[in-house]
């Protein structure tokens, strides 16, 4: 560019030079041709200098004025390209460079426009893509991926500048899905799997696979849009449910059957012999009664698990409460020929919650206590304040639970001897209602056993959940 500006300048200066000194030469030759020799070499000294003068300005002003607005269009396009879409050139002439002008001014316009248009949508997309909680993967034909939002992010461990265009199995190593991919772009089908995956844990994730199609071209297919819902607790929660179901069944089933077996034994006859009828009527009593226990307990557990325990908020006077309990537990225990023996401390800090609930978490302490441990043997229970906390313990001398049972104890219906447990009355339900009860007081329940030396439940309460 630089190089034709000089040609052209040159060229206008020398057609100047040219035309002065054909000029006048054409003068001197009309007016002056008796003049003295050096007198013609100054006129035309001097008139070279005028033209050259006059040329020098024609071109410079010739040249600015073509080479001005394109000068301003180089920088502007630069300045554009930079990010500043707010630059025009100023257009002052109706020639082709004029309309050249116009017609860039007219392109910047509408790119910061389509700029704007297009930045707009993006910061839509993003906030929508970003307030989905469930992770939201976009791949191509190659399995590569060109969309990834935080919640995948967060997912698969990994960052968006990370993730962008690496294929999928480099992002989450995970064969079905990617064989789920392949699938459903070669059958161009939209469908849904659930995939077991360890990311380090290990999760139930359900896949919903949709393809991408061009708005304006719907036949084609440029890629899946893959969203991720992590259905590892529903799941969990369905299994629980189902099998708590299945368990309470069974656990009906059983008292009602003996129940029916024995009114149908006795209506065939055994009626009539007094001592075999009152044998039967005892046991239909005794599985009437745990019949009700069950139901009781039953409902205990799904009231408790059903209330937010924020609502209860009874002020409990701790060491009342348990030397209460304890006092009513006294006789259940001589009964059994056992002795409680307790360590109360006095006057331990006020607990807020459910005042029935507390007791009958201690009910059901003691009462496994007594039930798990054979006559002559003792029960203690200790209560003390330690680290803010309320630590309350109930230890027995009794037959003590196996290592292998410990981690299943709070579970519904787990007993250690099932058998040992139905003699004993047992429905499998009173750690478990414990459980609930501690988690409603923000507290942690502990248990250490010996098999044949026996067990210790110690429940630790903080004592700031007044305040909460
Ligand atoms: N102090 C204990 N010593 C020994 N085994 C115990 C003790 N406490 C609980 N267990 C074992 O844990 C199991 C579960 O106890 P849990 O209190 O939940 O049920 P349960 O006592 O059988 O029935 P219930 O619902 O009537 O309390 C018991 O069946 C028993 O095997
Ligand atoms: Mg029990």
């Amino acid at each position: 560019m630089k190089r034709k500006i000089l040609i052209i300048f040159c060229s206008i200066l020398l057609v100047g030079i040219l035309l002065t000194g054909f000029l006048s030469l054409s003068l001197i030759k009309a007016n002056y041709s008796n003049l003295l020799d050096d007198k013609i070499y100054t006129i035309i000294g001097l008139s070279i200098i005028i033209g050259l003068l006059a040329s020098f300005v024609l071109a410079y002003r010739f040249i600015n004025k073509m080479v001005g607005p394109l000068v301003e269009m180089t920088e502007a396009t630069k300045q554009i390209s930079d990010g500043d879409l707010t630059k025009r050139i100023s257009v002052n002439s109706s020639d082709e460079i004029g309309k050249l002008a116009t017609n860039f001014n007219n392109m910047a316009i509408r790119l910061s426009e389509t700029i704007k248009e297009l930045s707009e949508s993006n910061i839509n997309l993003s906030a929508v893509l970003t307030s989905i909680i469930n992770p939201i993967i976009a791949v191509d034909n190659n399995h590569r991926i060109v969309l990834i939002n935080p919640a995948a992010e967060q997912l698969f461990e990994v960052s968006a500048e990370e993730a962008k265009n690496k294929h999928i199995l480099e992002v989450f190593r995970n064969n079905i899905l990617d064989e789920e991919l392949t699938h459903i772009l070669e059958n161009k089908i939209e469908r849904q799997i659930e995939i077991f995956v360890k990311i380090p844990q290990e999760k139930i994730l359900k896949i919903y696979t949709n393809l991408i199609k061009p708005k304006n071209q719907p036949d084609k297919i440029i890629g899946v849009v893959v969203l991720i819902q992590d259905v590892t607790e529903i799941r969990k929660l369905e299994k629980m449910r189902s099998g708590f179901v299945a368990n309470v069944s069974h656990e009906l089933r059983t008292p009602l059957t003996s129940i029916s077996g024995f009114i149908e034994t006795l209506k065939s006859g055994a009626i009539d012999d007094e001592k075999t009828k009152r044998r039967f009527l005892d046991i239909i009593d005794i599985e009437t009664e745990r019949l009700t226990r069950l139901i009781d307990d039953i409902l205990t557990l799904s009231d408790i698990e059903n209330t937010k325990h924020r609502d209860t908020r009874q002020k409990i006077l701790t060491s009342d409460s348990i030397i209460e309990v304890e006092e009513i537990m006294k006789s259940v225990a001589k009964a059994k020929g056992i002795e409680i023996l307790s360590e109360i401390e006095s006057n331990l800090p006020a607990l807020y919650g459910n005042r029935d609930w507390f007791k009958q978490m201690m009910i059901n302490l003691l009462d496994n206590a007594i039930k798990y441990t054979i006559s002559g043997g003792k029960v203690h229970i200790y209560a003390y304040e330690k680290y803010n906390k309320i630590f309350i313990s109930v230890k027995d001398s009794g037959i003590g639970i196996p290592k292998s049972d410990l981690p299943k104890l709070f579970e519904r219906f787990y007993r250690v001897d099932k058998a040992r447990s139905r003699k004993v009355g047992g429905t499998g339900l009173g750690l478990a209602i414990v459980k609930h009860i501690v988690l409603s007081f923000d507290g942690k329940i502990k248990v250490s056993s010996e098999k044949g030396k026996g067990t210790e439940f110690t429940v630790i309460i903080p004592i700031n959940n007044a305040v909460k």
